[in-house]
């Protein structure tokens, strides 16, 4: 159904309203981003309900939100690395479940649900973004994750420094807001890792750097110290998102 963003925006209410009578836990984050949306909470506050559901959707999380037959489903496409658990398009015969239907309406709002995977060598390179929350959730298999906090901004370049660097296995998450661990990096290690990624974006926030329009912005970080010392790094916008 092709519902326009004047719509989706009517249905916010209803969706907040009816996702909060439901026991799911996929229903309780998409509530939390629907009142994130209205401007209800701040960003570091929906990163704190993410954080709450990435620590506690293991092992249900398969089931709730029919991971097998995505992972399926993004294993048979010829360069596999990301596919929506809910497209913004489907209709109501393609997702039974309300919460389906529910995350079908808010992803033309930029409240998205992905399975990713990596393999080996593979990665994502750094980068940040623009009034976006995101984390991601690792399911199957090893990658390493880096995430980098923005300390200051002059015009092109940031000054960052690292806060997380780890190997992580299933159960392990990172996430991102406007003003904590901004900008990320995977690297898949293991043959094949499979990762949960939430985003939401498009949120009133006072932005860390007004001079960027779009939702992605590239960050060079050949510079990189070993440690966690600061370092200037330049940085340049992507057109679109990712
Ligand atoms: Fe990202």
């Amino acid at each position: 159904v092709a519902y326009s963003r004047f719509v989706r925006w009517l249905a916010l209410p209803a969706i907040a309203a009816h996702a909060s009578l439901s026991s799911l836990k996929a229903d309780r984050l998409l509530k939390a981003a629907v009142v994130l949306k209205a401007g209800l909470i701040s960003d570091l506050q929906f990163e704190a309900h993410l954080k709450r559901y990435f620590a506690t959707c293991l092992p249900g999380v398969y089931e709730e939100l029919g991971l097998a037959e995505r992972r399926r489903a993004l294993l048979d496409s010829p360069h596999p690395y990301k596919i929506a658990l809910v497209r913004a398009g489907d209709s109501e015969a393609d997702h039974p479940s309300l919460w389906q239907r529910r995350l079908a309406v808010v992803r033309g709002l930029g409240v998205r649900l992905d399975l990713m995977t990596l393999a080996a060598e593979e990665g994502i390179e750094p980068h940040g973004h623009s009034a976006v929350v995101s984390g991601f959730l690792v399911l199957e298999g090893e990658v390493r994750g880096r995430t980098f906090d923005r300390l200051d901004a002059q015009p092109g370049r940031w000054l960052v420094r690292k806060n997380f660097d780890h190997l992580m296995r299933q159960g392990a998450f990172l996430t991102s807001a406007e003003w904590s661990s901004n900008i990320h990096w995977l690297n898949g290690i293991a043959a094949r890792s499979f990762l949960l990624r939430v985003t939401v974006s498009g949120f009133p926030t006072r932005r860390f750097d007004s001079s960027f329009h779009s939702e992605r912005v590239h960050i060079d970080l050949s510079a990189c110290p070993n440690g966690c010392e600061p370092f200037w790094a330049r940085v340049s916008e992507e057109p679109g998102s990712e």
